[in-house]
């Protein structure tokens, strides 16, 4: 500091001097002037690198401990437990994983579609009652929070369809978080999870299909199953099935008791037009269905809404 002091006032002294130029005759002046500033240049260089000196000093000087905050835990505030996946995600890894030993790709599907993959593009005739089965939400710019991860489907066939024409099948699932504007019970949630299957290639045929759902399930729920199918309707399918399997005995099932676990059918000849595939060279299959009664059933859950309901009582189960 002190220096920093000395060094300004001889500053002040070097430019006096040179107030002193006035006096000196007009052949010295330039040498005088030249010699001058040498000196300020060398003073001010000098000042810049005492401040700066001061300013390191100053930095060391802060003890930072003072500003560190307390480590120990606050035990109403927040807990030392380690977080954990929740168990629709860790099931969710664990049907693809399935799909993906059989030779799916795997497709995350979206979170918000609009009007024509949400329904043109399956097939959904325009003002057709089919379309109020899926009932979900808008946003103000009219985009969609999609009711079903069929929505993809599309999306899927074109993506894809060059694998056809490489003599390659196409073979996908796309799993999703989809909504409905449904009145919530312990069944039924606004927010819940599906999870398509599409299967495309030259002689595809409904037994593969039966087949390979057979084989997901026997998988995921670890034992042998007996399989069940009956007639249903989706426009973008034909023929349309409801898919159900006998209830695993290990989670209290009975002999006959069947559960409808998904739809299915034979893609309709449209949708695979709309993508530009042949339907007259190709037929596909695919199925869609729910991932949270995937799971409720393997766990003997009762409620569907713990889910959503960010329970940590619940979550710490899995
Ligand atoms: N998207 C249908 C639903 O949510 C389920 C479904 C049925 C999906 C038939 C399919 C299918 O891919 O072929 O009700």
């Amino acid at each position: 500091m002190v220096e920093l002091e000395r060094l300004k006032q001889e500053l002040k002294r070097v430019n006096a001097e040179y107030a002193g130029i006035r006096d000196i005759v007009a052949e010295q002046r330039a040498e005088f002037g030249r010699r001058i500033n040498e000196k300020k240049m060398a003073i001010l260089a000098k000042i810049a690198e005492a401040e700066k000196a001061a300013l390191d000093a100053e930095v060391q000087a802060i003890d930072i401990t003072a500003f560190t905050a307390p480590n120990e835990p606050v035990p109403e505030v927040y807990t030392q437990d380690n977080g954990s996946s929740h168990p629709l995600t860790t099931e969710i890894d664990r049907v693809c994983e399935i799909y993906q030993m059989m030779g799916f790709d795997v497709v995350e599907s979206r979170q918000l579609d609009d009007e024509y993959h949400m329904f043109d593009s399956l097939n959904f005739a325009k003002g057709h009652p089919a379309r109020d089965g899926y009932d979900t939400f808008r946003t103000e710019e009219g985009l969609i929070p999609p009711a079903h991860t069929s929505t993809m489907q599309h999306r899927v066939l074109k993506k894809y369809k060059d694998k056809l024409a490489r003599g390659e099948n196409i073979a996908v699932v796309v799993p999703g978080r989809v909504h409905r504007n449904e009145d919530v019970d312990a069944t039924h949630e606004h927010t819940f999870y599906q999870c398509e299957g599409v299967y495309v290639s030259k002689d595809c045929n409904m037994g593969q299909m039966l087949g390979i759902l057979r084989e997901f399930f026997e998988k995921y729920y670890e034992q042998k199953l007996e399989i069940r199918t009956q007639p249903g309707y989706f426009p973008f399918t034909e023929p349309s099935l409801e898919f159900m399997i006998e209830k695993p005995r290990s989670l209290g099932g009975k002999k006959g008791d069947f559960l409808e676990m998904l739809g299915c059918g034979m893609i309709h000849p449209n949708v695979l037009k709309m993508a530009g595939i042949d339907p007259n060279e190709y037929h596909g299959f695919a199925w869609g269905g729910g991932m949270d009664r995937l799971v409720m059933l393997r766990y003997g859950l009762k409620d569907v809404r713990y889910f959503e309901s960010g329970k940590l009582n619940f979550l710490r189960e899995f």
